[in-house]
């Protein structure tokens, strides 16, 4: 049996890492990964005068009182979705700011027009010029706002924003992700009054100020589906430890419906898998409670050796199976048709090069190079590192055969091997 430990949440980390730019004063966080993406943010704040540095004890100190200026780092905003949020916080404080387009993965079109809206009505004056966003507004005022589909992004960013505009904000529609929670308790615990959140319909009675606080990042909820996807298609047996079990319920169910066995354990959750083949499942994702878009390529990995037919359906984005076509290098039967990937089960994969065509695609190769037979060699490592944390150290804890590049091997790829 092995044993894996979950590490902070890299979307609920940079969410809370631009909500403490609205507090003048030093805000120490648990448990914030050491990943690309919270580096590339740490960088945008370093150029907005906010100092920040991993303590001794891993803790995570950001002190944005001299935030200094209003202008972001174009092309570090643009290597990252989460990096748009900071316009908010920097309005809420200077009334003026301007940040680039976000990037992100390459998963379709990530339009930020619920974000834009949002703040507009909030009484910013926004403009689009050449690719930069420019805002001004003397102070947010409250508002009514209904967002379009449930954002996880804009619920955080709009949450930030009213955290200190005059007035009362509700926001309906709204996302009710776990990383929306703990946004609103780490603001309440600065002095803000939200409530509601994790519900459809956020209340956000605007505060003059908010002072610094001490707070926990939650464990990563999509880090330990993966190692739990991990666990079910090498047929292991695995203890994932530290993770939320509530966190992750759509995902333990659909795993379970696959013939796995998963148990919520005091510490984690327990994955063994005892039965020769997975059961082929259907997948729709949809936005939380329901199965996470996010966790749709390591499950398309796992269902490729199924003993039967399955479907994923993507309804979140709009072209999130890039991926498929370097599964398919390595045996694995998929067809793709608009949103929907119908997977033939195969009885084996065999190991092939292969790359990671974004982040959660990068842990579908990764994951079904763990069961693939003779060696895979994965490139594009640049999209695994802006979100997993020890990713190799923590597969080779579990008995994989898996070495990076930078170690033994020249190519700067990763390297995995299987009976
Ligand atoms: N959307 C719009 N307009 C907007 C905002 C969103 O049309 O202004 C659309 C998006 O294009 C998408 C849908 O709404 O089709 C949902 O997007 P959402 O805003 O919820 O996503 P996000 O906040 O940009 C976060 C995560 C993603 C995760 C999604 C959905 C962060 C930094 N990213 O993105 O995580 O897929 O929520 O749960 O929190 C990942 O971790 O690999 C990742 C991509």
């Amino acid at each position: 049996m092995g044993v894996v430990e979950v590490g902070g949440s890299k979307n609920d980390s940079v969410a809370i890492m631009a909500g403490a730019l609205l507090v003048p004063g030093k805000t120490i966080l648990h448990n914030v990964p050491r990943i690309r993406d919270v580096e590339t943010l740490l960088e945008i704040f370093r150029h907005l005068g906010v100092a920040s540095r991993f303590r001794k004890d891993g803790a995570l100190e950001i002190d944005a009182t001299d935030l200094s200026t209003t202008e972001t780092p174009h092309d570090l905003v643009r290597q990252m979705r989460a990096s748009f949020n900071v316009l908010g916080a920097l309005l809420a404080r200077f009334g003026h700011a301007e940040v680039a387009m976000p990037g992100g993965c390459d998963i379709g079109a990530r339009p930020v027009n619920f974000h834009v809206k949002g703040l507009q009505q909030l009484g910013c004056r926004l403009r689009l010029e050449h690719g930069i966003y420019v805002g001004e507004v003397k102070r947010f005022i409250g508002a009514n706002l209904s967002l379009e589909f449930p954002s996880a992004g804009a619920t955080q960013h709009l949450m930030i924003a009213a955290s200190r505009a005059r007035g009362r904000t509700v926001i309906e529609n709204c996302a009710v992700e776990p990383e929306i929670v703990n946004l609103a308790d780490f603001l309440n615990a600065c002095g803000a009054r939200i409530h509601g959140a994790g519900t459809p319909k956020i209340t956000i009675d605007g505060v003059e100020e908010l002072h610094p606080t001490e707070f926990a990042i939650i464990p990563d909820r999509l880090q330990a589906g993966t190692y739990a996807v991990a666990a079910a298609i090498t047929g292991g047996d695995v203890r994932i430890r530290g993770a939320f079990a509530d966190h992750s319920r759509p995902v333990l169910a659909k795993l379970q419906e696959t013939g796995v066995e998963v148990e919520t354990t005091e510490d984690g959750i327990w994955v063994r898998r005892a039965i020769p083949r997975v059961h082929p499942i259907d997948i729709k994702t949809m936005p939380h409670p329901g199965f996470p878009t996010d966790m749709q390529q390591p499950f398309a990995a796992l269902l490729t050796l199924a003993d039967g037919v399955s479907m994923i359906t993507e309804t979140v984005y709009e072209s999130r199976f890039r991926y498929t076509t370097e599964l398919a290098k390595l045996g694995a039967n998929i067809r793709v048709e608009g949103r929907t990937a119908k997977i033939t089960g195969v009885e084996r994969l065999t190991g092939a090069p292969v790359t990671c065509t974004d982040l959660r695609g990068g842990a579908a190769v990764v994951v079904a190079a763990l069961a693939a037979e003779g060696e895979t060699e994965i490139s594009g490592l640049e999209h695994l590192d802006r979100g997993y944390e020890n990713l190799v150290p923590q597969l080779r804890g579990l008995g994989a055969d898996i070495v990076r590049g930078s170690e033994k091997w020249t190519s700067g790829g990763l390297r995995v091997c299987s009976a």
